[in-house]
């Protein structure tokens, strides 16, 4: 006799890689009438946003905020500061620095990729190496993601500055923070950054709709020495509205400002470096787990090393189809949504479904990643998957000694 599912009721619990879990007091705020646009609290919210981006960003740069989603800021940032035909540098660790460079691509910039493949971070002296070879300075900057969301690869940021400042390369800096803002440490302007891009739906716990660019004075120096930049995308009005419809080129996101003026305060009610903190220990927890299943079974974390491992979103590995079968399971059983492999395998290919990842980003706390672990142990014990013995323990000692 098959068990009965115990699914369907219950709070379930999304723990993808974005969009992310929403605080209620989130979805709270947003429950209203549509509010005036043209004068009242809206205008002053709208302002109010600015300060507290910029303090999650660490920077005291500008902000430009867009009604869009992360392909939005993408091309955002480089409609500001690339011209057709100049050339940028793409060191990808994962799809989504391919994604950034196609994006390029379609503005008509040149790209230079260098893929270091889907398990390992940035190579600094392969890209010391390129910049080098560019002795004419035609890279005008250099495209990295921070925190690629399907390898769940985090790279140095820091060392990239560190790279280009020690080779003497004029190139800007733009980091893609999607998935690590607010999750994992994160200092634009003490780390060199030039332009940061993120969206609301991961670490600020807003659903998907607002994202934003950040710029500092060499990036704005970048955009002045534009021949043309689309009047949509010209991030210097939105920086700097002179009248309020400025901010979006058009009607605000109303509701959206609420969630985030929720989300954002409470980010910095618990403080950023208790929320880098609360995300690292979770996700140390979450890797204990992982690893002692390793050890009596297909399960792999796709990072071995964890510094180079994202404390928001981890990518796994279980042996085709046990990737697919485990998610299958924990959603249809107990009410636990598990995030797909992204770009590890073709889809249609067999192998796509020895992937899997888990979203450990925003509004998550110790008995959520505890329910997620167990979960996950529910399913490789019901599909009879081998594994270590002891997980939950080990992510039990993480939770509860730090
Ligand atoms: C690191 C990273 N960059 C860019 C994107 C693209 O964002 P969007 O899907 O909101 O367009 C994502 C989406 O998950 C992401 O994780």
């Amino acid at each position: 006799m098959s068990t009965p599912p115990i699914a369907g009721f219950g709070r379930d619990y999304l723990a993808i890689p974005g969009p992310s879990v929403m605080p209620d007091a989130v979805l709270r705020a947003m429950h209203r009438g549509a509010p005036n646009i043209y004068a009242g609290e809206l205008i002053d919210i709208a302002a109010s946003l600015v300060p507290d981006l910029k303090r999650v960003a660490r920077t005291s740069g500008d902000v430009a905020m867009y009604i869009g989603n992360g392909h939005a800021v993408w091309e955002a940032a480089l409609a500001n500061t690339i011209a057709p035909g100049e050339t940028v540098l793409v060191p990808a660790t994962g799809r989504f620095g391919h994604g950034w460079a196609d994006i390029a691509l379609g503005l008509g910039a040149e790209v230079e990729t260098l893929d270091f493949g889907k398990r390992a971070p940035m190579d600094m002296d392969r890209i010391a190496e390129t910049l080098r070879a560019d002795v004419g300075h035609k890279i005008k900057a250099v495209l990295a993601v921070h925190v690629d969301t399907s390898t769940s690869i985090r790279n140095d940021i820091s060392a990239l500055r560190a790279t280009l400042d020690a080779v003497g390369h004029p190139a800007l800096l733009m980091a893609d923070c999607m998935a690590s803002l607010g999750c994992d440490r994160f200092e634009m302007d003490a780390w060199g950054v030039d332009v940061m891009v993120a969206g609301c739906q991961k670490g600020l716990m807003v659903p998907p709709g607002m994202a934003f660019v950040f710029f500092n004075a060499k990036a704005a120096a970048a955009r002045a020495a534009m021949p043309r930049v689309s009047r949509y995308w010209d991030w210097t009005p939105r920086a700097n509205p002179v009248e309020f419809f400025m901010y979006w080129n058009g009607t605000a996101p109303t509701h959206h400002l609420y969630g985030l003026r929720t989300a954002l305060d409470m980010l910095h009610a618990e403080g950023i470096e208790a929320v880098w903190a609360r995300h690292a220990r979770l996700a140390r927890a979450i890797w204990a787990a992982c690893e002692v299943w390793a050890q009596g079974g297909p399960l792999e974390l796709n990072v071995a090393d964890t510094q180079n491992r994202s404390c928001a979103v981890t990518a796994l590995r279980l042996e085709a189809p046990n990737g697919t079968a485990l998610r299958d399971w924990v959603e249809h059983n107990i009410g636990l949504t598990l995030g797909i492999g992204l770009g590890m395998a073709p889809p249609g290919d067999p192998s796509w479904h020895g992937f899997f990842r888990l979203g450990h980003m925003g509004h998550i706390n110790g008995h959520m990643i505890m329910g997620l672990l167990g979960g996950i142990e529910s399913g490789l014990i019901a599909l009879d998957i081998p594994r270590g013995s002891g997980a939950l323990e080990a992510a039990a000692g993480v939770i509860a000694k730090g």
